[in-house]
């Protein structure tokens, strides 16, 4: 069976005691609560506060993942962290392709492809971000332009490395702007892509790989997303700066 994954995208928020604050809360929150067996939670706070987060729990409450990594292995990238870095403090996750580095930092599906092979090669499962802008969509082009993303970003990949992918299907149009996916546009998506994976690696392979929904998540809407056979958990911004919201999503399965 296919993991279930949440993840907060806490994305360039909150200051280094306010994050140390959640992180508290989201500890105190999980020992009230019990998280179905295969659901797996990651917290991505922003880079300086990586290790922060991860001497806090064991892989028994949470997972780490960064929110980006360098495209290059290593040397003259003043500002950038590399793939060997992250490994070297044993993250476990990156999220790559995020709409908004797509847009603001001219984040390509060929940068994307470069990514993901430096993650891979260094150990650490890439969360993978797809979806159509909202003119993309009212012109019915939102399969296309998934197709394409999915495509030139992963397919390059052999059947064994895209077992360790994660996607997450994230509308741009519903992120941060209150307006989610409604289930069956999402479970039509998330089936979509798992088709695509299908045909190109097989069944056995579409079937394990873990398809998340990003986009205006909230704990009164988690659940009726969730329910769909193949919307696999969520990638959760604003709803994960808040430790009660981020484990209401969590336990929505
Ligand atoms: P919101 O949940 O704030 O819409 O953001 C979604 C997202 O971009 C997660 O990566």
């Amino acid at each position: 069976m296919r993991k279930h994954i949440v993840a907060g995208n806490w994305k360039m928020n909150k200051t280094f005691d306010e994050a140390d604050e959640l992180v508290n809360d989201i500890m105190a929150k999980l020992e009230e609560v019990t998280l179905d067996a295969n659901t797996t939670m990651i917290l991505c706070p922003p880079f300086p506060y990586l290790e922060m987060v991860s001497d806090y729990g064991d892989d028994s409450y949470f997972m780490v993942g960064a929110q980006n990594v360098s495209d290059q292995e290593s040397g003259a990238y003043t500002g950038e962290v590399s793939a060997a870095m992250l490994e070297s403090m044993e993250l476990d996750y990156c999220i790559v392709g995020h709409s908004e580095r797509r847009a603001y930092y001219h984040e390509t599906d060929e940068i994307v492809v470069r990514k993901v092979d430096q993650l891979l090669k260094h150990g650490l499962r890439p969360i993978v971000c797809c979806g159509e802008v909202l003119e993309e969509r009212e012109a019915e082009k939102q399969y296309e332009v998934v197709k394409r993303q999915i495509t030139d970003g992963l397919f390059h990949l052999s059947a064994e490395q895209f077992a360790d992918v994660v996607i997450a299907y994230e509308p741009v149009w519903a992120i941060g702007t209150g307006k989610t996916a409604t289930p069956e546009q999402a479970q039509e998506m998330h089936a979509f892509i798992r088709g695509l994976i299908a045909e190109k690696y097989g069944n056995e392979v579409a079937e394990e790989t873990s398809i998340l929904y990003g986009g205006s998540c909230k704990p009164s809407n988690a659940k009726e997303l969730f329910a769909n056979k193949d919307v696999d958990g969520g990638l959760i911004g604003g709803a994960s700066l808040k430790a009660e919201d981020f484990i209401g999503i969590a336990t929505a399965f």
